[in-house]
């Protein structure tokens, strides 16, 4: 091996070379430096997303205006006649308790075909009635519930609160004009509600709304149930 003051010397880089090593390496630090930035910094600007692929669009928010078309609303209503699926109603006596009798449309005072007036459908009304009903019209059907105690307590006891505030009362659904009420009519007052009082439509489905309306009607009877109605009861009938 020869000795190293006898090797040939390195040559030294060129000046050029050595500038621009080192401005690339620079650079080449700028991308990791500006990513450990954004990752420990927050912003309120949507991230860098280079490859939309239709990710974000255009869109329309509720009540917006919409000048593509001639109404102006971006909001664009059902197209008429439209049905949702199993939104299709066409039993009127199931569905609103009105049936055609001799060519003129009455309240049905019977319960739909389909559904059976048993026991265990009128324990069922009695069921959905202590929950849905009794909290304001009461246990009995009065118009006593605790809803209704607790709510004229109030308009009684506040001397600002009488002022301007009614209460109505809940129906006692042993008033004669209740008693007079056909079964679909009162079907129809707990589907649509009545003046101050909410539709049921919504929570209770319809079979159960008619054995609620079948339990009314039972209520109403047991007030005035004859003693010998009671012994057909208790012992069933032989005929029918
Ligand atoms: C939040 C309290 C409340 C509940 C719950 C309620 N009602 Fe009523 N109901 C009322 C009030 C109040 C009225 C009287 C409305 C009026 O006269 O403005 C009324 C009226 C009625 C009437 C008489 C309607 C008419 O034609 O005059 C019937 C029948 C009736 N309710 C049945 C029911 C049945 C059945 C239920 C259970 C599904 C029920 N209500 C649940 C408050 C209630």
């Amino acid at each position: 091996m020869l000795p190293k003051f006898m090797l040939p010397p390195i040559p030294k880089p060129p000046r050029i070379l050595v500038i621009a090593t080192v401005i690339a390496t620079t650079f080449a630090l700028l991308p990791p430096a500006i990513a450990a930035r954004m990752r420990s910094e927050k912003s309120r600007e949507p991230r860098i997303h280079l490859i939309q692929n239709m990710d974000n669009q255009a869109r329309w928010k509720t009540q917006q205006a919409n000048p593509l078309f001639a109404d102006g609303r971006a909001m664009r209503p059902n197209v008429e006649g439209t049905v949702a699926r199993g939104e299709l109603r066409t039993n009127d006596h199931l569905e609103r308790g009105r049936v055609i009798k001799d060519g003129a449309e009455v309240w049905a005072d019977t319960v739909p075909s389909g559904l059976e007036v048993t026991e265990d459908f009128v324990r069922r009304g009695q069921e959905r009635f202590n929950i849905y009903c009794a909290p304001c019209h009461g246990w009995s059907g009065l118009g006593d519930g605790p809803i209704h105690r607790r709510a004229q307590s109030l308009v009684d006891g506040s001397p600002t609160l009488s002022y301007g505030t009614v209460w109505v009362q809940p129906k006692n659904l042993h008033e004669q004009i209740y008693l007079d009420q056909s079964i679909g009519q009162i079907y129809a007052t707990i589907t649509l509600g009545a003046r101050s009082m909410a539709g049921y439509k919504a929570q209770i489905p319809v079979e159960d709304r008619w054995a609620i309306a079948a339990y009314v009607k039972a209520l109403q009877a047991s007030e005035t149930v004859a003693e010998t109605m009671i012994e057909t009861v208790a012992a069933p009938a032989e005929e029918d």
